[in-house]
């Protein structure tokens, strides 16, 4: 078996969260301790938990489902089939957002998605990383192609957010709002974030639409994380918390929301952006690039930008993905 395989092996034997003895790993695996132990610590080193008692026993520090392309497949809609033009999973990816740019340039057509176990340099918004470790979250990218300028694209980021809570709220996650632009919120507290880039190649324009979705943080993830979070095994419970039922979930709705995006921009989805969002008849705080207003959301218009209004009692819009709002109390 070449390493790759007998990593893979491995992990497969050790997702189920029992304790193995070393004996029976190698007999298993039909390898020596020590090729046993190299392989382990393939799996250490991208973040796994992976515990190895004194005894010489290893185990899971818990169960992990696998992402597994065949079970997603199975579960998409015949609109998702017919729009995707690949699924691909890796275990490993230094940003899925940056793999499917790459792609892009190199004239992928539209409709590639591709889900990694983990990310060795996730990114988050306004040049922040985000914490990928391995199986703990769903880390997925999509790549569109639109016609026209990229002011044809206002309004997309907010759109995926409706993909991702309409997903969400399938899965069970009922309580699932979000925060203008498109922070993906439980309770107030942060469930996942999205990305959108965009660019172009050959002339036309393209964009890749990255997610990140809180399943299973471990504990060395979260004190990294410098807001409050929230992860689906603690909404759900480990086992409704399924990664290969929510990347098809996840899949199914951009696929449904980007087509109808397609056909009328974000004006085609504003009246469903109201059951999620949470930021309506607040106050708060948005950061600009170059200055800091408050006042009260009024809802978004037509293209997606913020309606906010003053203490003047003037509506001010505002628009673009530099800015970020925090509620006041
Ligand atoms: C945020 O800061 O709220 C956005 C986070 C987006 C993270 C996702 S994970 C999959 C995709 N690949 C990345 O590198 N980032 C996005």
């Amino acid at each position: 078996m070449i390493d790759m395989e007998l990593e893979q092996t491995l992990l497969t034997i050790l997702a189920d969260g029992q304790e193995y003895t070393e004996r029976e790993l190698c007999e298993r695996l039909a390898v020596e301790p020590t090729r046993l132990m190299q392989a382990a610590r393939a799996w250490l080193d991208l973040g796994l938990e992976l515990c190895l008692s004194p005894n010489g026993s290893y185990r899971l520090a818990e169960a992990l489902e696998l992402l597994d392309r065949q079970r997603i497949m199975a579960d998409l809609s015949e609109e998702a089939r017919t729009r995707l033009s690949c699924l691909e999973v890796y275990r490993l990816l230094d940003s899925t957002n940056t793999y499917l740019l790459h792609k892009a340039h190199e004239q992928w057509p539209s409709g590639a998605v591709c889900l990694s176990e983990c990310q060795q340099s996730g990114r988050g918004r306004k040049g922040r990383s985000w914490q990928s470790p391995f199986g703990a979250g769903l880390f997925g990218s999509l790549l569109w192609r639109f016609d026209g300028t990229p002011t044809a694209l206002s309004g997309l980021s907010l759109a995926t957010g409706i993909a991702v809570a309409r997903a969400l709220r399938v899965l069970g996650v009922a309580e699932v709002g979000l925060k203008w632009p498109n922070d993906v919120l439980w309770r107030e507290r942060k469930l996942g974030g999205i990305l959108l880039e965009s660019g172009s190649s050959a002339g036309a324009l393209h964009v890749v639409a990255g997610i990140g979705l809180n399943v299973a943080l471990p504990p060395q993830a979260t004190r990294a994380i410098d807001q409050p979070w929230v992860d689906l095994r603690e909404i759900l419970g480990k086992k409704e918390a399924s990664r290969n039922r929510l990347a098809a979930l996840l899949i199914n709705e951009l696929v449904a929301v980007f087509e109808r995006f397609e056909r009328g921009g974000f004006a085609n989805l504003a009246e469903e952006w109201m059951n999620f969002d949470l930021s309506a008849g607040r106050r708060v705080r948005l950061h600009l690039p170059n200055a800091t207003v408050t006042g009260i959301v009024r809802g978004v218009d037509a293209s997606g930008a913020l309606l906010l209004e003053g203490a003047d009692g003037q509506i001010s819009t505002h628009l673009g993905g530099e800015i970020s709002l925090r509620f006041e109390a």
